[in-house]
């Protein structure tokens, strides 16, 4: 289970935190009842016959690809990139390029430099299906399938996880023949991971989805009734923005953890920054970033705090070697484990950071297993819609991503702007 925890003493009311966990608490049901809520009970509602096509598809794909490209952008791959690379990557034969995540030439040419004349399939991944980054990215690694296998075999490897009944892709996939897989209406992007946008990726790079999905459900049986302590984290985030700490930064000391800070910076700040409000989710890794960020964080404006991510079990073996000398002055470290003193570290970090005058809150997983990352992404998914609600804002829609398109669209004349 995913541990919370904050000692913040005098920097929260009492009366104002209770009130916040009181509309924390609250906003579970109206989570599970909104019309993008179908997250809340995907652990133990989910599509059984897709989930073992899910299976299925990611076996063949190991049997017969040296890389599944997949392409898609927010939601639509931060999720199962994040899983993939905290649990240390691929362990199959199969290794993921991710593309149309950008339109960046240079990203996209370094992936077709990678792919050579590998073997591979295609993962496209747009509940809209018109997207313009992974749109262009489809194109451009569909037309190399084509040259490579010919249109029939091509269309055998390209799996489309789009709407079930809507949009160019799905139409695509349907004409074409491409095995689909559902973004279900009733969950968004970001709150997608667990579902076939992200566990396809995730079971070809052999990663036990059922595990995850396990995590998921012991979280939500956790969750599920008042919030337990995700309207605690979500209350005390409230809290904190209402003492003018404005800016959230996660912090863990394990650069596997790199992409899944990309991912929860996605989901906090799509679900909470819009009507003039919301926490700016940042992030760092540590002992790395203590030496760029770690400036700042202790001495710099006070309106940050700061949320520790912890793994709560050793991590792989390696120790301080011996050495006959001492002229490193490393002596004193000789024989101990890495992971030992890499703990030590963030220990030390939030002792100095506290003192430094920034509120630090702790959430710790058990193991950094897939049961463990799936509860933690259920905890984090859970925390920032109760979050949401508490502020006051829809933490289900995006429509601030709009703006952008519009203004790029009229600038590359595309038909009707
Ligand atoms: O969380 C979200 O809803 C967004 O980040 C989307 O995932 C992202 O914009 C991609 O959209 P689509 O899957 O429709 O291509």
């Amino acid at each position: 289970m995913i541990e919370f925890k904050c000692d913040l003493g005098h920097l929260v009311d009492e009366n104002t935190f209770n009130l916040k966990l009181e509309q924390a608490r609250n906003a579970v049901t109206r989570a599970q009842e909104d019309d993008f809520g179908g997250w809340v009970d995907l652990p133990v509602k989910y599509d059984k016959e897709e989930f073992a096509r899910i299976e299925k598809a990611a076996e063949k794909i190991n049997g017969d690809s040296d890389y599944l490209v997949c392409i898609g952008i927010g939601g639509s791959y931060l999720g199962h990139r994040a899983v993939i690379e905290a649990l240390g990557g691929e362990r199959k034969r199969t290794k993921i390029i991710y593309a149309g995540n950008s339109l960046s030439s240079l990203q996209l040419n370094c992936a077709l430099r990678e792919l050579g004349d590998a073997d591979f399939s295609i993962n496209v991944i747009s509940k809209s299906g018109t997207t313009t980054e992974p749109a262009v990215a489809f194109r451009v690694f569909k037309e190399k399938l084509i040259a490579k296998y010919g249109e029939e075999e091509a269309a055998k490897r390209i799996y489309a996880t789009t709407d079930a009944n809507k949009g160019a892709l799905h139409d695509e996939a349907v004409a074409k023949g491409y095995e689909m897989f559902v973004v279900p209406d009733n969950i968004g992007g970001r709150y997608s991971v667990l579902t076939a946008v992200g566990l396809l990726a995730i079971a070809t790079a052999g990663i036990n989805i059922r595990l995850l999905m396990d995590g998921a459900e012991e979280e939500r049986f956790a969750l599920i009734s008042n919030g337990g302590l995700a309207a605690e984290y979500a209350a005390v985030r409230n809290c904190l923005l209402d003492r003018h700490y404005d800016i959230e930064i996660l912090a863990n000391f394990e650069p596997q953890f790199a992409s899944f800070n990309e991912w929860w910076k996605q989901l906090f700040g799509e679900s909470e920054g819009k009507d003039g409000l919301g926490i700016f989710p940042a992030s760092v890794v540590d002992s790395t970033d203590l030496h760029s960020m770690g400036q700042y964080i202790q001495e710099g404006r006070r309106n940050l705090f700061e949320t520790f991510v912890q793994i709560d079990s050793d991590l792989s073996h390696a120790a301080v070697p011996a050495m006959n000398d001492n002229l490193d002055g490393l002596a004193y470290l000789e024989g101990k484990e890495l992971d030992y003193i890499n703990k030590k570290a963030c220990e030390a970090t939030k002792a100095a950071h506290k003192d430094g005058g920034v509120p630090v809150l702790e959430i710790k997983m058990p193991s950094l297993d897939e049961r463990s990352l799936g509860g933690l992404i259920y905890f984090f998914e859970m925390s920032c819609a109760l979050s949401g609600f508490v502020l006051g804002v829809n933490p289900f829609n995006q429509p601030g991503v709009e703006a952008y398109k519009n203004n790029m669209f009229k600038l590359l004349e595309k038909p009707g702007y």
